[in-house]
């Protein structure tokens, strides 16, 4: 039986990379795309969400969620990275599938409590419509299948600042709240995404045999090459968000560590995601009463790049 998931997204090179993954491969039923500002203003993620469901060929709602953190200020765009559309100059003009009536948080809440035990949340962007659904409706935790989070790091360092990775960073207040919260949590961050990279002739493959949404995700992923080269200094891309789908899908790819999970929410390490395992011994409390994150420590790069071009040009 595919699972069924939700995917909360700030469409983005990436994002578009594992929705597009989630739409094709049999191994998922996308119930519906919830967006939120991230890579981009709202209005622009969800235009783009609703692009990639025109292009995915499998319809599914998507509902309009935070333009804003929960607390702080919004951070600035980073459209060196992603582009000022979000898709590196490439998002249609035109868009097709609907917008649902709902916010993404009341969309979520109703999609958990329609499939009690059944729906596993795939957050893809800074964790601000997720915080909101939880404080919402608490009991959500108790029924969904689990979370699969792309965002974090816990014993690298920081892809925004030396401390945080982008999606944490965007709204630190949020992601304590879903990080404290009595749910299974998967945090797939950077320890795991910066042992996947994504290379030039990957792409080049998906150009050529993944029909026009690989030829799409092609041209997107120029701007997204560009910054890794000009900016961080790698021949590759660091393939974050595919990442979170394809732990739910291929768990044997990555390995992983029982823990506890805070987040740093002022000063200069903000956003920072703090891991304790489970069996290690804290001097100070409030670490052990906190919910189960299974924290990705590692992935085997090369086996999630092969099963992902598997499926996109299947
Ligand atoms: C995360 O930040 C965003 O730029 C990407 O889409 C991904 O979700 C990686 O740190
Ligand atoms: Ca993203």
């Amino acid at each position: 039986m595919p699972e069924k998931i939700l995917i909360d997204t700030d469409p983005g090179i990436d994002d578009a990379f594992a929705i597009l993954y989630a739409l094709k491969s049999p191994d998922f039923d996308v119930l519906g795309l919830t967006t939120v500002y991230g890579n981009a203003r709202i209005e622009q993620t969800t235009h783009n969400a609703r692009a990639l469901v025109d292009m995915g060929g499998k319809p599914c709602p998507v509902a309009q969620g935070a333009a804003d953190p929960l607390v702080i200020e919004r951070r600035a765009f980073p459209a060196m990275v992603h582009g000022e559309d979000g898709f590196g100059g490439c998002s249609p003009a035109q868009v097709q599938a609907p917008l649902s009536a709902q916010s993404a948080p009341d969309f979520i809440i109703e999609t958990i409590r329609a499939n009690p035990g059944d729906v596993t949340l795939v957050p893809i962007g800074p964790l601000t419509n997720i915080a909101a659904a939880l404080q919402q409706a608490p009991e959500i935790a108790g029924l969904v299948k689990g979370v699969s989070i792309m965002g974090g790091a816990a014993n690298v360092n920081g892809n925004v600042t030396p401390a945080a990775e982008a999606n944490i960073y965007d709204d630190p207040e949020a992601a304590e709240i879903v990080f404290a919260a009595p749910w299974t949590v998967t945090m797939l961050g950077l320890d795991a995404t910066h042992q996947v990279p994504l290379t030039r002739d990957n792409v080049a493959r998906l150009a050529e045999e993944g029909g026009a949404n690989g030829r799409f995700l092609a041209a997107a992923a120029e701007q997204y090459f560009g910054f890794h080269t000009d900016v961080v200094g790698l021949d590759f891309c660091h393939f974050h968000d595919p990442s979170a789908l394809i732990a739910i899908s291929q768990p044997a790819l990555f390995t992983r560590q029982q823990s506890s999970v805070r987040v740093v929410c002022e000063g200069f390490a903000a956003g920072k995601t703090i891991a304790k395992p489970l069996p290690r011994f804290s001097a100070q409390p409030g670490w052990d009463q906190r919910a189960m994150v299974e924290v990705c420590t590692g992935a085997n790069g090369a086996g999630v790049i092969v099963h992902y071009l598997e499926v996109m040009t299947a």
